[in-house]
């Protein structure tokens, strides 16, 4: 049986990635797409996640839009790696699809109560201001949603401040709140995602496939290759957020080890550290883990699997 996810995401190069792997990969069933500012605002990553959507051909999935701004901060975007658009690269079609009426933490509440409990995984890959208002709004759906898998934070390294990572730190009250419920949840945290480079190799798998969404994707990384450059000093582009995807569709992709975990609010260096404590044993109510390495080959192989099958969508 797939996994049901909803995928709460700032598309965003990477989130488009995301999109891409779990809509081509057989075990997932893609239930929701929410959508959070974050990369850009939300009126522009909405209208990215629709646009992906047509290019990969995705139809019969709700997606709806979430908050605007973070529970406490103000609004901070990531133009210097993703653009104006926060998509920047290809030409963004026209989107088709229609938003789902509801606001992203219902459409989040309403799919987790419509399902048996174990059933529905979280799969945020931007800020957690959407599944910190789901969580509190109706509590319930803690106990009964499978497990979060969630990129963002990091145990050794920041990129968004020296010790904070971007999705974590603009807004990180909602971040403080969901990893101290009581959910199984997984951090895909930066020390993982930096060993997810789009190396040239890479590049040029992608462009064997042929098809419309793969040539999407490898513009998308042309633009990434270079803003990581620009920005953050990197030869090749970390790709984050595929990465939570990539370990529901497989956890052997990813070795993980149990640690409690927080989010540091009050220091003024560390605002939005993600602190691990990996004194040993981890204790035995320990619901949270970290990733820690990362199969570059079957991630990738993944990722081209998903592109093959997507294939050309026919025109709508
Ligand atoms: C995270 O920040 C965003 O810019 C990316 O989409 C990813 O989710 C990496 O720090
Ligand atoms: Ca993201």
């Amino acid at each position: 049986m797939p996994t049901k996810i909803i995928l709460d995401c700032d598309p965003g190069h990477d989130d488009a990635i995301a999109l891409l792997l779990a809509h081509g990969n057989p075990n997932i069933d893609l239930v929701a797409v929410t959508t959070v500012v974050g990369n850009q605002t939300l009126a522009k990553v909405t209208r990215n996640a629709l646009s992906v959507a047509r290019v990969a051909g995705i139809t019969g999935v709700p997606f709806a839009a979430g908050c605007a701004r973070p529970l406490v901060r103000p609004i901070e975007t990531a133009p210097s790696i993703h653009g104006e658009s926060g998509l920047d690269g290809p030409v963004l079609p026209e989107p088709t699809l229609q938003l789902d009426e509801r606001h992203a933490v219902d459409l989040i509440i309403d799919t987790i109560m419509a399902h048996e409990p174990g059933q529905i995984t979280l799969v945020p890959t931007g800020a957690l201001t959407n599944i910190a208002l789901a969580a509190r709004k109706e509590p319930r759906i803690v106990d009964r949603v499978k497990q979060v898998v969630l990129m963002g934070g990091g145990y050794h390294v920041g990129n968004w401040s020296a010790t904070a990572e971007f999705n974590i730190v603009i807004d990180p009250e909602a971040a403080h709140i969901v990893f101290n419920e009581k959910w199984p949840l997984t951090m895909i945290g930066l020390d993982l995602t930096h060993q997810a480079l789009a190396t040239p190799d890479i590049a040029r798998r992608i462009a064997a496939v042929g098809t419309a969404p793969a040539r999407f994707v490898g513009e998308l990384l042309a633009f990434f290759t270079e803003t990581y450059k620009d920005a953050q000093g990197f030869d090749y582009p970390p790709v984050h957020d595929p990465c939570a995807v990539a370990y529901v569709i497989d956890p052997s992709v990813i070795t993980v080890r149990k640690a409690p975990l927080d989010v540091e609010l009050a220091g003024t260096l560390t605002l939005g550290m993600t602190v691990a404590d990996f004194r040993a044993p981890a204790p035995a109510d320990c619901t949270t883990q970290v990733a820690v390495d990362l199969d570059h080959e079957k991630f990738w192989a993944l990722i081209v699997d998903a592109l093959e099958r997507i294939g050309d969508p026919p025109p709508d």
